[in-house]
């Protein structure tokens, strides 16, 4: 899918404020730093689209950004920030589990992981209950330009046993890296491809 626009729309702390619910949807999330702004912009070939930044705990709001005039980005406050107080890490996971799980055009959720360490516990509890709740999601691996690819492949593969432990079928993975581009176009045409299951959806329902 070629990109021809991407603009930003607003930033929310409650989902019951987003905008209207006629566009197919697609949230990006993971901890803190994981990359989640930049691959935004890396998807959307804009600089500084979705603000980044080296310290962790950037972005702090849910923020929506439309696409091609068609479908939503929704770039997410990272979980686990161990840095902030407890008060705003409850009042942060409460904002995003709300939105989760009340966002009618949520298509899929892209869970970021970083490609350069083995499976962490928040990770896959969060993961765990995105089945448990029966949200679609994927995995993203962030950050593999910063590896060697056996290092990738081992990080994938230790996944792939992790989750095996709770789930009969493993969910579809991605690599990216936002630096060199990787995995720009599998995606985009991963959200093309639902797009229009969506479109689908619309009319059967209308
Ligand atoms: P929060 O908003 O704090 O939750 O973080 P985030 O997940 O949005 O991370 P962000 O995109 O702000 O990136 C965090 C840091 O990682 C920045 O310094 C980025 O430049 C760097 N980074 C992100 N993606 C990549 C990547 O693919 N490769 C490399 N080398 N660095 C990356
Ligand atoms: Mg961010």
């Amino acid at each position: 899918m070629q990109i021809k626009s991407a603009e930003f729309l607003i930033s929310n702390t409650n989902y019951k404020k987003c905008p209207l619910e006629n566009k197919p949807e697609y949230a990006f999330i993971g901890r803190s730093n994981v990359g989640k702004s930049s691959l935004i912009n890396m998807l959307t070939s804009h600089k500084d689209l979705a603000k980044t930044s080296s310290q962790p705990g950037k972005t702090q709001l849910i923020n929506h950004f439309l696409i091609n005039g068609e479908w939503y980005l929704v770039d997410l406050p990272g979980y686990g920030y161990a840095r902030s107080s407890k008060t705003n890490r409850e009042k942060w996971q409460k904002m995003i589990l709300d939105y989760i799980k009340n966002r009618n055009n949520l298509v899929t959720i892209f869970v970021l992981v970083d490609s350069r360490i083995p499976p962490q516990t928040i990770d896959v509890e969060f993961i765990n209950f995105l089945g448990e709740i029966q949200i679609p999601f994927v995995i993203v691996f962030t950050k593999t330009d910063k590896n060697k690819q056996q290092e990738t492949a081992q990080t994938l593969s230790n996944y792939k046993k992790k989750l095996m432990e709770s789930w009969e079928e493993l969910p579809l993975f991605f690599l990216t890296s936002s630096e060199t581009k990787y995995g720009k176009d599998r995606v985009l045409d991963y959200i093309e491809l639902l797009n229009k299951d969506f479109k689908g959806q619309m009319n059967i329902n209308n």
